[in-house]
């Protein structure tokens, strides 16, 4: 639980609040590289921590990220004509380049354009793992790019999408690190159905209800839910959470080549948050089928690919079958992902934190909020918060069925890339 204040320190990102502040630390994902896919194309709207911003690539394959508003008369630049090096204006044709230059004003005379008087808000922008990465802080903090493992990999071996959730980033981040939900809330309860979920003969399923394990890091945390599966043997499944909103977790391919797959929960406003979807494969490449992400239902067949909203969603009860809910899966909706965003959007847009009961098996969750207040503390003390780099680079996650009385750590943390545990609680 946290106290009302806490809940909204946490949850409130406009550019004037302190977890606003804290989050403009960090690079974050602006859009999806083929969302620019070429110079010159059209402009994208992107709404990131509450503004309102527009996107676009430039005749030299240079990224611009700017307030959507024209600073003349503030119309959206989203109707601009992207041409020449520049996004121009189309109401009297003020034109700017990537770093937010004035570059032209049709509307005056030559003599007397002001042009140098004028900067429209631009933020830096890098691009790495197919996503395009803003930073929004003070130039002099600025962290050093992000390099996952999975922005690291080539293109033939990893996947990205995203998907609109309509709740505060929170929910979804606290969904991501709670691995006791995820054996209950995508279970299937019949061994024959073919729909997206965890079989009853998996041992995820077949453990008992988990004990939580968190070693804290300098990026945040590693955790593993331990859940006892017979006299022999525990099932270990273990997860990263990177500040301020990564999470990384092992994962399989619709054709079962085992993977490392991670979401990031990137808060467009306090009621909105764009999900980021990664996955990579360290062996062979990710194939058609694999991208479709019909299991997660994070695909084109589920999300609108123009306005990245999911077909099922809250307006048709994400297509609830009850007959479905009482012969083959938990909730009798489709797809993994659509199950968590379903749920995490039943809470109302922001939760109310204070009413919660939570329990041991809530630990990775209260952690991370500890985490987060701590960021905030950190950033407002004029410090740099943890997860800005550079010790998450390698970082996998990995899961497995080992003896009761084996230390899991060490068979399992070569597998996580684990830096240094500073402690464990
Ligand atoms: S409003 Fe953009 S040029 Fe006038
Ligand atoms: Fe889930």
């Amino acid at each position: 639980m946290l106290s009302r204040d806490e809940n909204q320190l946490l949850t409130r990102v406009g550019p004037d609040t302190p977890m606003g502040h804290t989050m403009r630390r960090y690079w974050l994902p602006a859009l999806l590289s083929t969302e620019l896919a070429d110079a010159d194309g059209a402009p994208v709207r992107v709404r990131l921590l509450g503004e309102d911003l527009v996107a676009f690539r430039d005749t030299t394959g240079r990224i611009g990220l700017l307030d959507e508003y024209c600073p003349h008369r503030r119309i959206s630049l989203f109707f601009g004509r992207n041409e020449d090096c520049g996004l121009r204006c189309v109401y009297h044709g003020w034109k700017f380049d990537v770093n937010g230059r004035c570059l032209e004003m049709m509307n005056e005379p030559e003599e007397r354009q002001f042009t140098s008087k004028i900067h429209i808000t631009s933020y830096p922008t890098v691009e790495l793992g197919g996503v395009v990465w803003a930073y929004m802080g003070p130039a002099d903090q600025r962290p050093p790019v992000p390099d996952f493992a999975w922005t690291r990999v080539a293109p033939s071996h990893v996947h990205v999408s995203k998907v609109i959730q309509e709740s505060n980033w929170l929910q979804g981040l606290e969904g991501g690190i709670d691995t006791s939900h995820a054996p209950i809330l995508h279970r299937l309860i019949n061994a024959s159905s073919a729909r997206p979920g965890f079989l009853p003969s998996n041992p995820f399923v077949r453990g008992k209800a988990p004990t939580l394990v968190v070693d804290l890091t300098e990026y945040g945390y590693q955790y593993a839910g331990i859940r006892n599966l017979d006299e022999a043997s525990v099932h270990i499944r273990t997860y990263h959470f990177i500040l301020p909103f990564h999470q990384i977790r092992p994962s399989t391919s619709e054709r079962g080549v085992p993977l490392v797959a991670g979401h990031m929960w990137v808060p467009m406003d306090d009621g909105n948050t764009m999900v980021y979807n990664w996955e990579y494969s360290m062996t062979e490449a990710l194939d058609a089928e694999d991208r479709l992400e019909r299991r997660l239902g994070n695909g084109p067949a589920d999300v609108d690919q123009a306005t990245f909203r999911s077909r099922r969603n809250r307006a048709n009860d994400y297509l609830l079958d009850r007959q479905v809910q009482k012969t083959e899966s938990f909730t009798g909706i489709d797809g993994i992902n659509t199950q968590d965003r379903a749920i995490q959007e039943s809470m109302g847009r922001v939760v109310d934190r204070s009413r919660e009961h939570l329990g041991p098996a809530d630990k990775a969750i209260i952690q991370a909020r500890r985490l987060l207040l701590e960021a905030v503390k950190t950033v407002q003390d004029g410090r740099a918060p943890r997860g800005v780099g550079p010790s998450y680079y390698t970082l996998r996650a990995s899961e497995g069925v080992v003896p009761r009385d084996a230390d899991w750590r060490e068979i399992l943390t070569p597998e996580m890339a684990t830096a240094e545990i500073l402690q464990t609680v």
